[in-house]
């Protein structure tokens, strides 16, 4: 089977080599010259555990390639995902569906003979109707089948969610369309991953349901650890028993500064808007957005509390920065919100990050940047844990208290019992948990 798979960003990329992982035939396109040349040389551009060595196996096996042309692949393709971005729109909020519309009139140029369309990117829906549209309208006579396939890939464990997923949902009805999709996934299908074929609208729409529950669900135990705080209650024992419900399943209840990256608080947005632009508000969704929003900027005054009330002057040591370990993505990650209230408050801000220390050089304020906790916490008045990378996991506590200039510790992700911190003459806060010295 022969695959185009349209924008080798995060999605496409990832979906692109498992595919090819699976015995097809992938070309990556991207109108990006050097992203495709750095492709080209063996250099990943993103950082995704084991995707690069994905990539270079299946290259060697001839099964990968990539084009910065998209007639001559999208010809001779018997399916062509398109996974280009869907940004939030500047001013509104909507999904700006730019380049997804402009992939389809290019595809649509250059198909031959029945072709499979399958969106993959984030969109919202009607989507798929408006591309059927451009096929039908501009470019008769065309056979082409439209389908929505969201992406459930997680950063940090994308591999593993393409190749063992809980579900993959397809929307489409048309009958070709169906056999040539179950042709695509046939190794997971194998696996029993279970395909859950439905209308297209419905599939456009699980996918932004299923991430604004997620998010709902994180915020919803955001708040519960801030009762907890307030009652002296532990959010992660109210977060396990509840879990073991298994209508509530233990999944997404981690407390901590709220959620970010590229994918929960864009589509939480979207969705917010086409429920309004429906007439038909999402109130939760919205009040989700506004809590998340919010907590970012506490988690900047609960550092400073944690300093006294002031950081006028104070060196924070601040210890992961992406959204989430094991990316380099800084896409509305907590730290920047963080950071820039703590350099508002005055503080003297050093950072440290495994992987996104690159990207966050455009987005951070005046702040130092450090090569590992240790170096950053030197002469520190608190460290703070914002991402809960493994290498912070089993800090050296007594190496550490004889760096710092005050032992103080914020732990924004829990993941440390306060007794082993107390322990070695720390300070500790945390995140809907005891406090305590
Ligand atoms: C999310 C979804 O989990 C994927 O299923 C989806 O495919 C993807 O968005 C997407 O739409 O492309 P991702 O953004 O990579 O994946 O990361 P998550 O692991 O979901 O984490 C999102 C944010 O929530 C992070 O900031 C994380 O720290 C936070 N989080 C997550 C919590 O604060 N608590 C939790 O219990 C879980």
């Amino acid at each position: 089977m022969r695959i185009v798979m349209i924008g080798s960003g995060y999605v496409g990329l990832v979906s692109g080599a498992c595919l090819a992982d699976f015995g097809h035939h992938v070309t990556c396109v991207d109108k990006s010259e050097a992203k495709i040349d750095a492709l080209e040389r063996g250099e990943v551009p993103i950082f995704e555990p084991g995707l690069d060595t994905i990539i270079s196996q299946n290259r060697n096996a001839g099964r990968l390639d990539f084009s910065k042309d998209l007639a001559a692949p999208v010809a001779s393709a018997d399916v062509v995902f398109i996974a280009v971005g869907t940004p939030s729109r500047r001013g509104d909020g909507h999904a700006d569906l730019t380049y997804v519309y402009a992939a389809a009139r290019e595809i649509a140029a250059a198909v031959e003979g029945f072709t499979v369309i399958v969106t993959k990117s984030t969109v919202p829906v009607g989507t798929g109707d408006e591309i059927e549209r451009i096929f039908r309208e501009e470019f008769p006579g065309k056979d082409i089948a439209v389908v929505s396939n969201p992406e459930f890939l997680r950063e940090g464990a994308a591999i593993t969610d393409f190749k063992r997923p809980d579900r993959i949902v397809l929307g489409t009805e048309e009958p070709r369309a169906i056999e040539v999709m179950r042709e695509v996934y046939r190794p997971l299908y194998l696996n029993e991953a279970p395909l859950y074929f439905c209308e297209r609208r419905t599939s456009e729409l699980i996918k932004y349901a299923a991430n604004a529950f997620l998010a709902m669900k994180i915020t919803f135990i955001n708040e519960i650890a801030d009762l907890c705080e307030q009652i002296g209650a532990d959010v992660q024992k109210v977060a396990k028993g509840i879990g073991m419900d298994k209508r509530i399943g233990d999944k997404f209840l981690h407390a901590g500064p709220g959620y970010g990256g590229s994918c929960f608080p864009k589509d939480t947005l979207a969705l917010v808007k086409t429920a309004q632009d429906y007439d038909s508000p999402m109130r939760l969704i919205e009040t989700t957005v506004a809590i998340n929003d919010n907590r970012k900027r506490a988690m900047g005054r609960k550092v400073v509390a944690a300093c006294d009330g002031n950081v006028r002057g104070k060196k924070i040591a601040i210890l992961g920065l992406t959204f989430k370990p094991n990316t380099d993505d800084m896409r509305d990650a907590p730290s920047i919100t963080i950071v820039q209230a703590l350099l508002d408050g005055g503080a003297d801000v050093h950072v440290y990050d495994p992987e996104g220390m690159e990207a966050a050089k455009e987005m951070l304020g005046p702040v130092v940047y450090g090569k590992d906790a240790y170096e950053i916490a030197e002469g520190a008045d608190a460290v703070v844990l914002v991402t809960e990378w493994d290498e912070f996991r089993a800090l050296d506590f007594k190496r550490l208290k004889a760096l710092v200039n005050k032992p103080v510790l914020v732990d924004l992700r829990n993941i440390y019992p306060i007794a082993e911190v107390v322990r070695h003459g720390f300070s500790y806060f945390a995140v809907g948990k005891k406090s305590g010295s």
